[in-house]
């Protein structure tokens, strides 16, 4: 299958390289054309990783024969861009988020309903091994109880200057909330947001999303020198609790026991073991060229992209309100 990149930056090289190696491994898929509105990228990353054709031009990509599309232009362009791509019958998978409106991500979602074509959503922690296991501690009760989830994507990078942490960063936590609870919405969310330079691009960030009876934090920052790179959830129940390393792939698991007469952990037995270290992008991108053949629906379906756009959208009201906000 003949497929194109389009925006070629940090990330999209990231979807490039994947691509590549899903080739060489013998998978059905061969990069056709790398786009990048800045055409001197586009070249760069085509002579990189011997992609034949680069442009700046979306019309060209449109009317080629590539099948599908992977969107990783900056999010305030995803709308734009995957519309015409579908509109152009072509299969697309976009970048978090979907849109940065709900209205938008609706039009999406409706796009692809009417179309057939394949739309996914670049939820790249719902393809995480760790994600995996603690979804499935979860669903064996191994936890017990689910009391709270704890989300912190401590980073230290330039902001982007088109979105926040809450557009870039929260996106992937709301969405793992409902995918780990299966819940699709919060109850109600309340959030704090700092921009600290003098711009509206928020930079650090604590989403409170109430579930009922499960309460998750989400804390998130591009302004954390100290804990660079620091990325972990922390899912506590009644009988354990469950640490995961987005990054080391390691889970601790950790008996507890709370309630109000007894209040101990067992951390003489406390299970630390790794998963699979496997690569998110490109399981992500295997689900995507399945389903642009099969027709299924991808695991982070439009759906669950449009879902977690109305949560953020939510957020920023809560911000600019200085209240919680009630969901969907
Ligand atoms: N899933 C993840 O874990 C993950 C991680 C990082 C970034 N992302 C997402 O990937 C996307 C890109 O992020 P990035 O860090 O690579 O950004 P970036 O700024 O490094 O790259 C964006 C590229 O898109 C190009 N571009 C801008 N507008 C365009 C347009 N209309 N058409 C074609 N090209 C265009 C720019 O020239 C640039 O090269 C964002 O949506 C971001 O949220 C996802």
């Amino acid at each position: 299958m003949n497929i194109a990149v389009a925006g070629v930056g940090m990330w999209g090289e990231n979807h490039v390289k994947a691509l590549k190696s899903l080739e060489d491994e013998g998978y059905d898929v061969h990069l056709q054309i790398v786009l990048d509105a800045d055409l001197a990228r586009a070249k760069l990353i085509a002579e990189k990783y011997g992609v034949k054709q680069h442009t700046s031009d979306l019309e060209e990509v449109l009317r080629s024969d590539v099948k599908a599309i992977h969107v990783v232009t900056p999010p305030s362009t995803h709308y734009s861009v995957a519309s015409r791509c579908m509109k152009s019958g072509k299969h697309v998978l976009v970048e978090k988020p979907l849109a940065t409106s709900a209205a938008d991500a609706l039009k999406l979602v409706e796009l692809a309903e009417e179309t057939g074509l394949t739309l996914q959503v670049g939820h790249l922690f719902r393809y995480h091994s760790a994600v995996k296991e603690l979804k499935k501690l979860i669903g064996e009760d191994a936890l017990g109880r689910v009391l709270y989830l704890l989300v912190k994507r401590l980073d230290f990078r330039k902001p982007r200057e088109d979105s926040g942490v809450l557009w870039n960063l929260a996106i992937h936590d709301v969405d793992l909330f409902a995918y780990l609870l299966d819940k699709p919405f919060p109850t109600q969310v309340e959030t704090l947001a700092a921009n600290f330079f003098g711009s509206d691009i928020d930079v650090l960030t604590v989403l409170k999303a109430d579930y009922g009876e499960v309460f998750c934090l989400a804390y998130e920052s591009w302004v954390s020198p100290l804990d660079d790179k620091s990325r972990t959830l922390l899912a506590v129940g009644d009988k354990a609790s469950a640490l995961i390393d987005f990054i080391s792939f390691n889970v601790t698991l950790t008996s507890t026991a709370m309630s109000s007469k007894q209040f101990t952990i067992d951390t003489k037995n406390a299970k630390s073991y790794k998963v699979q270290e496997s690569e998110p992008l490109k399981t992500e991108i295997i689900d995507f060229l399945e389903c642009c053949k099969t027709g299924r629906k991808p695991v982070a379906d439009g759906e669950a992209g449009y879902r977690s756009v109305q949560v953020i959208e939510k957020a920023l009201k809560s911000v600019e309100l200085g209240r919680s906000v009630e969901c969907p």
